[in-house]
């Protein structure tokens, strides 16, 4: 695939992730989605073909997330991705009083610092690297309109929220 557009998407098991790899292979980019299952690694493959490569990563595991994206280095050659987005997230809810605080530590790394993590790591193939040909690549961050809401049901929101502002960055 010489000529493809290349975009690596995180989390794409399901729901916007999955849907984002969906709409950009039918539109013919090739589509590095990562995923934390080798089951949906095979699935995902059978579903949308030769468009979908799999990248096998926890985002909060970031030895992981550099030697995806040199994978990911070696697979475009000397051209930058066409983009980034920074999809893979969670949420955590439920009666503050009872939730466990490694939850909301897990929250903010999967939501707030692995992303950061992410756009690290790949930075040099969206164009920091000055020897690799082509525009630069967009990143996208997939954050939550909770965000920009003033008045939330509760604390966890609250939690969730701060978690989810780097995507405002
Ligand atoms: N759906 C909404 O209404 C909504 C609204 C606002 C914002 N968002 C945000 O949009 C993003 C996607 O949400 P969604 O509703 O599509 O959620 P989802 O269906 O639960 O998908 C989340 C994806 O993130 C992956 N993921 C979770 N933790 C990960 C980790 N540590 N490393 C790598 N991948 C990880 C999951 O992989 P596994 O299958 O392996 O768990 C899954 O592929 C999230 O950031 C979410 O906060 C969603």
């Amino acid at each position: 695939m010489a000529n493809s557009k290349d975009v690596v998407v995180t989390g794409v098991s399901t729901g916007i992730g999955w849907g984002t790899t969906k709409v950009l292979v039918s539109k013919g980019f090739r589509v590095f989605g990562s995923v934390r299952k080798q089951a949906d690694a095979d699935r995902l493959q059978r579903e949308f073909g030769n468009g979908f490569v799999p990248l096998l990563m926890d985002i909060t595991d970031a030895d992981a997330v550099h030697q995806a994206a040199q994978n990911v280095g070696s697979m475009i050659g000397d051209r930058n991705l066409v983009g980034l987005v920074n999809n893979a997230g969670i949420v955590v809810s439920g009666p503050l009083l009872y939730l466990r605080p490694s939850e909301y530590r897990r929250q903010l790394d999967v939501n707030m610092i692995s992303p950061l993590v992410v756009i690290q790591a790949f930075a040099p193939l969206l164009g920091t690297d000055k020897k690799r040909q082509g525009p630069a690549g967009r990143i996208v961050n997939i954050s939550s309109s909770i965000v920009s809401q003033k008045y939330l049901y509760n604390e966890a929101h609250r939690l969730y929220a701060a978690s989810h502002y780097v995507g405002y960055l």
